[in-house]
């Protein structure tokens, strides 16, 4: 008889090779081979086929699908209305963004009608409790295990029939049907899996909390990210509070959406207006400043562009860009040159949007550029102007999508002057008496409206 294939699979990607590799030649990281014995059964001859019929579509039943609140709306709506049943979401992020603060919150909530149960890897029972005690977290039918073996957890899971399961996080999770170490690809792929199945099984929502590997990405198997039915991923910088939850995968919802927080020592608290939070903190008549406005998923989010030109010392200029890709400032500072005569390559350039947003969406374009003249002209632009719109390689300004919604999100948080894309202004769209709704075509209409209102002396120089 044959003994067990070896096999050498890479624990990021899940790339196989029959030999050891010091570095896994499909997605570069190194030293990341694990051994892997497979026992290969045949298939027994007499094993039964299965019996599944192909079924009409018409003839189909609608499942219904329970979704449960989780007592955050900023969570909900990442997850599309709430967390539904028998469904498995990988929650993911950099260590200490609150990974554990956030299910544990959510738990005391889900745990008013539902039973729910913690299980921890990570920490110990104090550690946890402590936590808890400063999130003030209570609740009946919610209930804490310590385990790191897979099988225990299960068989607990079988004792104690809870409707919600939270598993912090699944690289603790091992198997002692594996020889290899917890948080390598089989024993991640497996404790997945077998979760999985009880959830399905089970009528279980489970959230698996997964660790990131040093390039940012969900550490473990590529193939956990494709078992599980939502992928979300925390978002947030060491210099501020803020965290922002994103879907990178969602198959009951739209990945569009993003849920803003603030971390406190009560925990994550729910920002639901993230424009008035950024704008807030706007420094007012400052050149290099201007505000747009971009989609994330149904919700308008109003944010500030900085920019900085600054005189360079070497012979090629400095470009950075911060919370927008760097490539679209490069662009459009080609267009601002070639069509406007501005000369960027003189001079150093800063691009940043402020409150750790990321901008990727091309109606930023407009307010980036507006903030790039600014910072280059040194012309103030009005605290009470906003600007949307796409910008081509010609210097045409493009219509954007959800003008409605954006416009209403800018008169709502007081904005007056609002430059928009010239085909995006229909009888439609109705502004009130107070506010100026301008349509632009050109880029360069931009800086014509600003010494425009300079003459009129409604503008600093
Ligand atoms: N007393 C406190 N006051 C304010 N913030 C706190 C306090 N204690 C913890 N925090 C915040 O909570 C964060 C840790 O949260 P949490 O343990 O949920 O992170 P995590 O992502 O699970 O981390 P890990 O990767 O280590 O598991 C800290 O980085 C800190 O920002
Ligand atoms: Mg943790």
């Amino acid at each position: 008889m044959k003994g067990p294939k070896i096999t050498f699979v890479c624990r990021e990607c899940g790339f196989t090779s029959i030999k050891w590799l010091g570095k896994c030649p499909d997605c570069e990281s190194w030293n990341s081979f694990d051994e892997v014995a497979i026992s290969e059964k045949p298939r027994a001859s007499a094993s039964p086929i299965s019996n599944n019929k192909a079924e009409k579509f018409n003839e189909l039943k609608l499942p219904t699908y329970l979704r449960s609140k989780t007592g955050m709306q900023e969570l909900d709506r990442v997850l599309g209305g709430g967390l539904v049943d028998s469904s498995v979401v990988l929650l993911s992020g950099e260590p200490g963004i609150g990974k554990s603060t956030l299910p544990l919150q959510i738990s005391a909530e889900l745990a008013k009608n539902r039973k729910v149960l913690y299980v921890s890897g990570e920490e110990s029972k104090g550690q946890i409790k402590l936590r808890a005690e400063r999130l003030g977290i209570a609740g009946e039918s919610l209930y804490l295990l310590t385990e790191t073996d897979i099988d225990a957890v299960l068989s607990e899971c079988e004792a104690l029939k809870p409707d919600v399961i939270i598993i912090d996080s699944i690289q603790t999770l091992s198997t002692m049907r594996f020889s290899s170490a917890p948080g390598t690809i089989t024993q991640v792929r497996e404790g997945a899996a077998s979760l999985i199945g009880y959830a399905k099984g089970a009528g279980a929502a489970v959230f698996l909390v997964g660790h990131v590997n040093k390039e940012g990405g969900i550490s473990g198997p590529k193939v956990l990210e494709h078992m599980v039915d939502a992928v979300l991923y925390f978002e947030g910088e060491r210099t501020n509070s803020y965290r922002i939850i994103r879907a990178i995968k969602n198959r009951f919802g739209s990945t569009n959406e993003i849920g803003v927080f603030e971390m406190g020592d009560k925990g994550l608290v729910e920002i639901p207006n993230p424009s008035e939070v950024v704008m807030a903190e706007r420094p007012k008549n400052t050149s290099g400043s201007c505000a747009g406005c971009v989609m994330q998923g149904t919700r308008p989010i109003i944010s500030e562009i900085q920019s900085l030109v600054a005189k360079t010392a070497y012979p090629t200029g400095k470009r950075t860009a911060d919370g927008f890709d760097h490539n679209r400032m490069c662009l459009l500072i080609a267009v601002l040159e070639k069509r406007m005569g501005l000369r960027f390559y003189e001079n150093d350039v800063y691009v940043n949007v402020a409150g750790g947003i990321h901008l990727d969406e091309p109606s930023a374009d407009l307010s980036i550029a507006m903030a790039l003249i600014s910072g280059i002209t040194d012309r103030v632009i009005p605290d009470d102007l906003i600007a949307f719109g796409e910008i081509g390689l010609s210097g045409e300004v493009r219509a954007v999508s959800h003008i409605e919604y954006r416009v209403k999100e800018a008169i709502r948080l007081g904005f007056t002057k609002i430059l928009v894309p010239k085909k995006n202004v229909s009888a439609m769209l109705k502004v009130p008496d107070n506010v100026e709704l301008v349509g632009i075509s050109n880029i360069y209409q931009v800086l014509l409206h600003m010494r425009q209102k300079e003459k009129e002396g409604n503008m600093p120089t």
